[in-house]
């Protein structure tokens, strides 16, 4: 089962997110998720963990030498040699684009370490010299990395064995290879007419090779043109 630590200035931010049955079905089969708050380790005075830009500029940025401490406490070693052991991924808008190749990629890992950034971002020695990885939710800002990295652990425990207590539900989802990587079907529960909207006649069939069949055909027609991931 994998481990992942979360280096952040506000683990308080990840409460709720810890507390997904996904997320306890993961911890009771031997995930481990670690928070590192930055602010315990800086070598600074007053908790002083960013600084403004040299060169001039808006807002703050995350120091190299707060964010090494951070990561020397927490692992006891050099972490410019961290990488050996560890994908060590900053979350940083510039990054790699998360989808489900990579984050399939990262499931399988057995151990990660995500860095999240505030303010204006990580001070670049930080991505050049500790970082494996730079990974992206998408291409826009967001005040900071806390929520890039819970989207980014959610789609990685969700991957976990025994994570969604169903087995099969991640196996029909959207972009797994039982879908030829196309997006999910349509789902439909009771009732199965309301206000004159009835489910499509083969789901109620109890015809599985029929409704297997639909399904496929449903995701097909529901794709992007252009390559597929
Ligand atoms: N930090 C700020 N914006 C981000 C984004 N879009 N992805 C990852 N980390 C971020």
């Amino acid at each position: 089962m994998i481990e992942i630590d979360v280096f952040t200035l506000f683990p308080e931010a990840f409460a709720w997110f810890a507390s997904q049955r996904h997320v306890t079905n993961a911890l009771a089969g031997g995930l481990r998720l670690g928070y590192v708050n930055y602010r315990d380790h800086t070598p600074l005075s007053a908790g002083q963990v960013d600084d403004t830009p040299f060169g001039g500029g808006a807002g703050m940025v995350l120091r190299v030498d707060v964010v090494e401490a951070a990561l020397r406490a927490r692992y006891g070693r050099d972490p410019v040699e961290l990488g050996d052991a560890r994908r060590v991924i900053a979350l940083t808008p510039s990054g790699r684009v998360l989808d489900e190749a990579l984050v399939q990629e990262l499931a399988a890992e057995p151990a990660l370490t995500l860095l999240s950034g505030r303010y204006e971002g990580f001070d670049e020695r930080v991505l050049e010299h500790f970082a494996t990885d730079r990974v992206s939710i998408g291409r826009y800002v967001l005040a900071g990395g806390e929520l890039a990295a819970m989207v980014l652990c959610d789609a990685v425990i969700r991957k976990q064995p025994g994570a969604l207590g169903h087995e099969d539900s991640a196996v029909e989802e959207s972009f797994s290879a039982a879908l030829e990587g196309g997006p999910e079907y349509p789902h439909y529960t009771r009732p199965a007419e309301f206000r004159g909207w009835s489910v499509p006649e083969v789901l109620l069939s109890g015809h599985h090779a029929r409704i297997r069949e639909w399904r496929l055909d449903q995701s097909r027609s529901r794709r992007q043109p252009g390559p597929l991931p």
